[in-house]
């Protein structure tokens, strides 16, 4: 099967800008589309106001403009069984039907095949009433966790500090703070150690790994403050040396792929295994089934195997014996978000950017939070708006160019994190 001559690509974030670009640089040059995207895609790309949650419409914008292949980017339509309802038109895509997206769905889903299948986890307990949770929490060491078990757009976990901190974190879950998605909590043991992100791109039993990704999640310096959807990742996480990286294949990567084809999921996508390596081996903090937001913008840049043909053959169970080619540089992303994001933030605020011949070289801004006003001017438009991404020989140098590009990009409500790739850049 020839690859595809057009592609839409639905989401509206920097993964999504990050995918898009990918696919523009494809040999096979497909015509590319977007829905919704955002300002920066937009640059790039045709877009389409249709949102992600809609998924009557995106089936008739993929009809209407007659696309080959559909990439879906963030969980929401997945979840909401879009790549289903694309199979029955007999429509190639990428990304797991509803089936193999409550993988990221549901944290008790998931949880349940960990334990089944032996797979590394933190040991964990499930509870829809309030009482029975309170007395499981006094039997576990603190600090401990607290999940929601359905999507809460990243909002869902709280690693409480102290007994008091977990309990109002069970009475507010289960009391109702994220409607049906926290009717179920898990209270789960807290893991020590470095997270690490591996995406993997699946086709049943098939699987091919991506180059190793750390994200920051934490909103501030030295990792403090709540949780976000990542504030900068950097490519690759040499924390994840050939050894730890052969050993999460075989005791995490190879199992899981094989425990999901062994439920009846035939997943096709991109498998994202939230890692902890603690002192006694790796051990899974949660499954999703998209890529990673802001690691695609790390990962994608380093790979020298075409995107569109990866992703093809993935969709059209055609994996087997697919190899990787990955550029020896290194990549680092810087998020530039909103000042007051997570929690609130003001939207339209207008960006000034610096002119693309200026920037560094091998530097690119991708476009997640951002619009444009009704005066045609790129506004912020969302928590996390842009990423600034630079490859480069050496991970100090792939910062400099990022922050370079910070440095340059004008807004007044700009907010990020001045040690992305710290960890790594102070290790040496
Ligand atoms: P999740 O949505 O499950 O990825 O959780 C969000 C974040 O909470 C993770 O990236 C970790 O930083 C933290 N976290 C989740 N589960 C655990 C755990 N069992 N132990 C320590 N930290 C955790
Ligand atoms: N960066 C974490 C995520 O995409 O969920």
């Amino acid at each position: 099967m020839p690859l595809p001559s057009s592609v839409l690509v639905v989401g509206s974030g920097g993964r999504e800008h990050a995918l898009v670009r990918s696919l523009l640089g494809s040999p096979a040059q497909p015509r590319v589309i977007c829905a919704p995207g955002n300002a920066g895609i937009a640059q790039d790309v045709p877009c389409f106001p249709v949102a992600v949650d809609h998924i009557a419409g995106l089936i008739a914008l993929a009809q209407q403009e007659k696309v080959e292949f559909v990439v879906v980017g963030p969980e929401v339509p997945l979840a909401l069984g879009l790549v289903d309802e694309l199979i029955k038109i007999g429509l190639p895509a990428y990304g797991p039907k509803a089936d193999g997206a409550r993988l990221e769905a549901s944290k008790v889903f998931t949880k349940e095949i960990l334990l089944k299948y032996q797979i590394p986890t933190a040991a964990a307990g499930f509870f829809r009433a309030v009482a029975p949770a309170l007395a499981y929490l006094r039997t576990r060491p603190i600090p401990i966790v607290i999940k929601a078990d359905g999507l809460a757009a990243g909002k869902g976990v709280v690693v409480a500090a102290t007994l008091a901190e977990a309990e109002a974190a069970v009475r507010d879950l289960l009391g109702g703070k994220f409607g049906a998605s926290s009717s179920q909590i898990l209270i789960e043991d807290c893991l020590f150690g470095e997270e690490t992100s591996q995406l993997v791109v699946v086709s049943g039993r098939d699987y091919v790994m991506l180059p190793t990704a750390q994200d920051h999640k934490r909103i501030g310096d030295g990792d403090t403050g709540p949780n976000t959807g990542g504030m900068g990742a950097y490519s690759p996480a040499e924390v994840v040396t050939p050894e730890l990286f052969a050993r999460i294949e075989r005791e995490i990567v190879r199992p899981s792929v094989n425990a999901i084809a062994d439920e009846g999921i035939d997943f096709r996508g991109t498998l994202f295994i939230g890692l902890m390596l603690t002192p006694t081996g790796p051990s899974v903090i949660e499954y999703n089934a998209r890529f990673g937001d802001p690691e695609t913008q790390v990962v994608l840049p380093r790979l020298a195997t075409d995107l569109l043909a990866l992703l093809w053959a993935a969709a059209r169970g055609e994996l087997g014996g697919v190899k990787l080619a990955v550029k020896p540089d290194y990549a680092l992303c810087v998020v530039i978000a909103a000042q007051g994001y997570p929690e609130s933030f003001p939207k339209g605020d207008v960006i000034t950017f610096p002119a693309p011949a200026s920037l560094p070289p091998a530097t690119f801004i991708y476009h997640a939070g951002t619009a444009k006003n009704s005066a045609g001017q790129v506004v912020t438009n969302g928590g996390r708006v842009l990423g600034a991404t630079a490859l480069a020989p050496t991970l100090a140098e792939a910062a400099a160019r990022a922050y370079a590009a910070c440095d340059a990009v004008q807004c007044s409500s700009k907010y990020f994190r001045r040690d992305i790739g710290a960890r790594q850049l102070n290790r040496r």
